[in-house]
């Protein structure tokens, strides 16, 4: 049996290191000043690793709102030079002072203005690291070089978007709340307007000290004195260890196959690729093509249903807790959750033996990255809800993330998300929350995609939907543009996009005893790049849905 996996995986391989370089590269990120950044470093001499440094920390100045210096995020990578294939975690850490039971209030119920907002919601960012990390291990170019587009959107100042609007406005009473945060980004107390200049000298000023001194720039001396003084007067928990003891962890990816193609993913403390890889093992018992839309829906939800039951109850950081990966993601594992799917009528979640028990926007982002050379990158990173905690710790330009709420705060207790856990995610000093971010690298024999989106919980459902159109053949375009269903155990419905379901597909999904919840708004913001083996084209695309300006590049020449 392991000779026969061992197998298998050296054939996905093959196809990889025959093919020739492409010798072109594609960028497709959630907007198009990160996007112009790693174009500028490709053309510097950059590889796709270098890219990826000044995508992330462009994306952490004109996107403030989804991801920054002060939060966290996962990579997926293959060098093309060896194949060489690595998860990098660079999710956020529990202080140590953190308490299984520190966002209970008296009456031990959950405080979840506590777990989202303010200096307690942050936990210890890891993103500043990750590019440290990137630049050093895997980069051609000095980290101080792929950061200059960065530090010259936030000192320069770029325009304020509709999207940041938009999502200021879901946060304005937590950015009110905070002097800084305030400061920064509303006038007078109110959520600017579209066009207005977002300057941000403090936030280019912390850059500069990660580029003169690399991840000792952030974690020791100025900066960290400011970053835990900030946050201790906001009634936070952090210490200099803290931040001291924050270290990039490199994992073996989680690898799976399915329809022709090799899967490298995310391993825990992501759900994403134990649940990817359920979801396939229990598609590959049927013969999808021969199911109508309504069938595959059916199928689809029971699959999702069975996958978020287990995220449920047995995820969480493998540092702190045994989770048992091989047994979740085996083939015979998949086969008895399939036994108990029914294709004439839908099985309530509450039937299944578990636990007892949101609205997802487009913070969080993700871009994918494949240069001239064949080197791949998928790369998430988060603060969690729109502007994370909305909190910045005075001086520093950094607005931490509120990851503390993607731990199970309270067993069976759901968080932002909707989603629920127990002990396997309850929070402890140094342990890592929870993530659903999903960044994916899928290798076939013809064509290799990589792609990722945010999308909170569901993140996981999004990313099998695109990899099923990757399969069937789909271009980049039509791979972020398909509409989207989702089903997550609890709450026990399927929510739909709006163009996903007709109606008729509506009430008969009903008639199978299913709770349909059409969205009047859609979801994610999935970034794909495709690589055709045998032309060497790459094709890349950014959702529709959120994606600012011209943001997917392909075929940038490269020398
Ligand atoms: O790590 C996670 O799973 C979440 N904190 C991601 C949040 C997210 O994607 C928000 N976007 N809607």
């Amino acid at each position: 049996m392991r000779v026969w996996w061992l197998l298998l995986g050296a054939f996905a391989l093959l196809p990889l290191h025959a093919a020739p370089p492409p010798r072109q590269a594609a960028i497709a990120s959630a907007h198009a000043e990160a996007t112009a950044a790693g174009q500028a470093i490709l053309a510097a001499g950059g590889n796709a690793f270098d890219a990826a440094v000044a995508v992330a920390a462009a994306l952490a100045v004109v996107e403030p709102e989804s991801s920054g210096l002060g939060g966290g995020g996962f990579a997926v990578l293959h060098r093309a030079s060896d194949g060489h294939q690595v998860f990098l975690d660079a999710r956020e850490r529990a202080p140590g002072a953190a308490t299984r039971d520190m966002f209970l209030d008296a009456r031990g119920q959950p405080d979840r203005r506590a777990s989202v907002t303010g200096a307690r919601a942050a936990a210890i960012p890891g993103t500043p690291a990750l590019l440290a990390h990137l630049a050093e291990r895997y980069g051609r170019l000095p980290l101080a070089r792929s950061l200059a587009p960065a530090i010259e959107l936030a000192e320069r100042g770029v325009r304020w978007s509709e999207k940041n609007r938009q999502m200021a406005l879901w946060r304005r009473d937590a950015l009110a709340a905070d002097r800084e945060a305030a400061r920064i980004f509303l006038r007078r107390g109110q959520v600017p307007e579209v066009g207005m200049r977002l300057k941000q000298p403090d936030l280019g000023r912390t850059l500069r000290a990660l580029a003169r001194d690399g991840a000792a720039g952030f974690y020791r001396g100025a900066v960290a004195e400011r970053l835990v003084a900030g946050v201790r007067a906001g009634g936070g928990i952090w210490t200099n260890q803290d931040l001291l003891d924050y270290q990039v962890i490199e994992r073996e990816p989680l690898r799976f196959s399915y329809g022709g193609y090799r899967f490298v993913t995310a391993p825990p403390p992501s759900s994403g690729g134990v649940a990817l890889a359920q979801m396939f093992h229990m598609l590959s018992g049927y013969d999808r093509g021969r199911l109508d839309r309504v069938a595959q829906v059916h199928l689809y939800a029971e699959i999702f249903r069975r996958a978020y039951r287990d995220r449920a109850i047995y995820l969480g950081d493998p540092d702190h807790v045994r989770v048992p990966v091989p047994l979740l993601t085996s083939p015979e594992y998949a086969a008895g959750l399939r036994a108990s799917i029914h294709l004439e009528r839908a099985l309530p979640s509450d039937y299944l033996p578990g636990i007892r028990a949101g609205d997802d926007g487009p913070d969080t982002t993700h871009f994918s990255i494949i240069d001239g050379e064949g080197n791949l990158i998928a790369l998430t990173q988060s603060i969690n809800l729109p502007f994370g905690a909305a909190f910045v710790p005075p001086g520093t330009g950094v607005l931490l993330n509120d990851h503390m709420d993607d731990f199970s705060v309270k067993p069976g207790t759901p968080n932002a998300f909707g989603l629920i856990g127990e002990d396997a995610n309850a929070i402890a000093p140094g342990k890592r929350p929870l993530s659903s971010m999903t960044p994916t690298l899928m290798l076939g024999a013809d064509r290799i995609a990589v792609l990722g989106t945010p999308g909170g919980s569901r993140i996981i459902t999004m990313v099998f939907q695109a990899a099923l159109a990757v399969i069937d053949g789909a271009d980049a375009a039509s791979v972020v543009a398909a509409p989207r269903i989702h089903h997550q155990y609890l709450p026990d419905v399927i929510a739909a996009e709006p163009e996903a379901l007709s109606q008729s597909a509506i009430e008969a999904l009903r008639r199978r005893g299913f709770t349909v919840s059409p969205s009047e708004r859609p979801w994610g913001n999935m970034q794909v790049v495709i690589w055709d083996l045998a032309s060497g084209r790459l094709d890349a695309a950014s959702d529709p849905r959120w994606t600012v300006g011209q943001a997917d590049v392909r075929n940038l020449e490269y020398r």
